[in-house]
């Protein structure tokens, strides 16, 4: 027999060693083991031996051939652990250092919007109250002067709750009934502010989610009058935005204020934004609520708290906010 499978062993065995992707190797393996390799042809000279001998070679092929394997098997496992390896370092993210550099996370936009109206409001000698986000339909619609069937109540894409009688429980549509529930526990004077999330059945687009954020506002106390509502407002506008903003009132409506108001800022590049609606809150109302509208009386208010974000920030898609994508909200 010609060929020396030994020394045939120990060259295959550093080809395959030097082999540095599995590509390669694929090729390797054909030429180390295919029709016209080595130990197919030293196979293929057997029938040409005398039969004693053709034993002994045979048994030496055979095992030259599984040695073959083995080398080429164990280095397709380590090539294979490594592009495993180089795949999970790429797609690695470090949470300690994203964007390169160490980074604490920080309050959501809405929440920093949220915060500072409720300092500037404190500030201002009010106190934070908060209701329920499932509602009775008594106390967002009923107490605050929607009667059953009232027009007003399909300017609210309500979302009921299945619980109860039917129309009986809902997401709160507004924080209005905040309201309620404080008139209802709190002896005026009043002077409350009630952020919250709201939820109304509309289709997410550039200035509308389904779920959303207002901050309601209400005072009650003797002889408050339309000129307070509009000096707070105003007060407000300056504390909040700065001196070279103002605001003004358009005349609107809603059921549960008399007279009723859309509040608009204008800004120092003289155009006006509609911020919130409030209006003086009506007799039956405080009524619903307990409290005598001879001795008493208030005004009231509600801001859209996620466009008070986006005019802060020059932002001009609500979807934004909500994307939860950490290179945007970063910038905040
Ligand atoms: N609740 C009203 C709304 O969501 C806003 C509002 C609040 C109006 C308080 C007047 C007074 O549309």
């Amino acid at each position: 027999m010609t060929i020396d499978l030994d020394r045939h062993l120990a060259e295959a065995a550093t080809s395959v060693a030097a082999v540095g992707d599995l590509d390669a190797l694929r090729v390797l393996d054909g030429e180390l083991l295919g029709k016209s390799s080595v130990v197919t042809e030293a196979r293929r000279g057997l029938g040409a031996l005398e039969p004693d001998e053709r034993k002994d070679a045979g048994r030496r092929i055979n095992e030259v051939r599984t040695e073959l394997e083995r080398l080429l098997a164990d280095r397709r496992a380590t090539l294979e652990a490594d592009a495993r390896t180089e795949i999970l370092e790429s797609e690695r993210l470090d949470l300690t250092e994203l964007d390169g550099g160490r980074r604490l996370g920080h309050r959501h936009v809405v929440t920093q919007t949220w915060e500072r109206l409720e300092d500037l409001f404190v500030g201002m000698g009010y106190t934070v109250a908060e209701g329920p986000e499932i509602e009775d339909e008594w106390h967002n619609f009923g107490a605050l002067n929607f009667p059953p069937g009232h027009p007003a109540r399909d300017m609210y894409d309500t979302l009921y709750v299945d619980h109860g009688e039917p129309g009986s429980t809902l997401l709160r549509t507004h924080t209005s009934p905040v309201q309620i529930r404080v008139m209802e526990t709190v002896e005026p004077p009043i002077y409350s502010i009630m952020p919250g999330r709201v939820f109304r059945s509309d289709t997410a687009d550039a200035t509308h989610m389904p779920v959303f954020h207002q901050i309601e506002g209400l005072v009650v106390d003797r002889d408050i009058t339309f000129g307070d509502l509009a000096g707070t407002l105003e007060a407000f506008t300056k504390a909040y935005f700065g001196g070279d903003f103002t605001s003004r009132l358009r005349p609107s409506y809603f059921p549960f204020t008399e007279p009723s108001a859309e509040f608009d800022i204008q800004r120092p590049d003289g155009t006006w934004l509609e911020l919130a609606g409030c209006g003086m809150v009506h007799p039956n109302v405080l009524q619903a609520a307990g409290i005598d509208p001879e001795n008493w009386s208030g005004f009231a208010f509600g801001f859209g708290l996620d466009r008070l974000a986006l005019m802060r920030h020059g932002i001009d898609d609500l979807r934004e906010l909500f994307r939860n994508d950490l290179r945007f909200l970063g910038q905040f």
